[in-house]
């Protein structure tokens, strides 16, 4: 009987930006409950960094560099975890960029990369491993509570809205072949990309948290671990905040003072 226990992952997943960050959190928490961890990101070095840490602490870790912006480097990442481990049961499409600027600011080439990493990221991730999971695959892609809409957040709000509406739509496409389809909608989370934030903005971005807390990449992991657990396939095409209950209210009535990319 395994109810009340947490069994162990005995599970192949693929973290895409998994060499900093949230993602190097979720590939962590995976690696450490039994799953083999496949650590992609754009940068060789820094996956290859992040693997070997994970190894050092007793988890099985291989780094792929791949930037998931690009179709063809992203099936031949889930090719190389499926020759490499007999199959890929996990997808967290975590990787991303920062996309903050205000209406007047944003070209069309920064608007391209913004939806091209973290939208198509997002697709790429999901046709590649669609095509190779069985009947209990687990798919999460990691949106953010921006989607919603907020000041100098166009591109990166559009982006993410753009991994909800694909989370949901897949979601009822995979179910018939048992795969699940998750989102998960960070808030504030402490990570080197938090931190190219000016302090002015991030103090008002925080006001408007209710917990009034930064939240961690841990916090951020331990959701996506509870997604992926086998017990968890009756949950799908669902977003799961992880933002201190900022989702729960209505943007402020005026601009703030020192908004997002403003
Ligand atoms: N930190 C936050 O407050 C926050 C809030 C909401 C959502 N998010 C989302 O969480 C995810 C992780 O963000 P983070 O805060 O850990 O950021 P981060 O910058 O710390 O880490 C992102 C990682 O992705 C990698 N990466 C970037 N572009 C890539 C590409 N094209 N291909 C492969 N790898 C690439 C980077 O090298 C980096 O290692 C992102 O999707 C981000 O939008 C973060």
């Amino acid at each position: 009987m395994s109810e009340g226990r947490t069994e162990p992952l005995k599970r192949t997943a693929v973290v895409t930006g998994a060499a900093s960050g949230i993602g190097l959190a979720i590939a962590t928490r995976l690696a450490y409950d039994g799953a083999n961890v496949i650590i992609n990101d754009i940068s060789a070095e820094a996956a290859e960094k992040a693997a070997a840490g994970i190894r050092v602490n007793g988890g099985t870790a291989l780094a792929i560099d791949a930037d998931v912006s690009d179709a063809e480097a992203v099936t031949e990442l889930v090719r190389r975890a499926v020759s490499e481990f007999g199959g890929v049961d996990i997808m967290v499409n975590n990787a991303g960029i920062e996309g903050d600027a205000a209406l007047r600011k944003i070209q069309p080439d920064f608007w391209d990369r913004v939806i091209d990493v973290n939208l198509d990221g997002v697709f790429n991730g999901c046709r590649a491993v669609a095509a190779v999971m069985d009947g209990s695959g687990r798919i999460v892609n990691i949106a953010s509570r921006a989607w919603l809409g907020w000041w100098g957040q166009g591109a990166y709000a559009a982006s993410k809205g753009g991994v909800v509406s694909l989370t949901r739509a897949l979601a009822v496409e995979l179910s018939s072949k048992g795969i699940t389809v998750n989102c998960v909608a960070p808030g504030l989370i402490d990570s080197p990309m938090l931190r190219k934030v000016p302090q002015t903005v991030f103090d008002n971005v925080l006001r408007a948290q209710p917990s009034g807390r930064i939240g961690t990449s841990d916090d951020v992991a331990h959701l996506v671990r509870f997604l992926v657990d086998d017990r968890a396939g009756a949950i799908t095409g669902q977003i799961l905040y992880c933002c201190g209950g900022k989702s729960l209210f209505a943007m402020p009535a005026r601009r703030p003072a020192a908004s997002p990319g403003s």
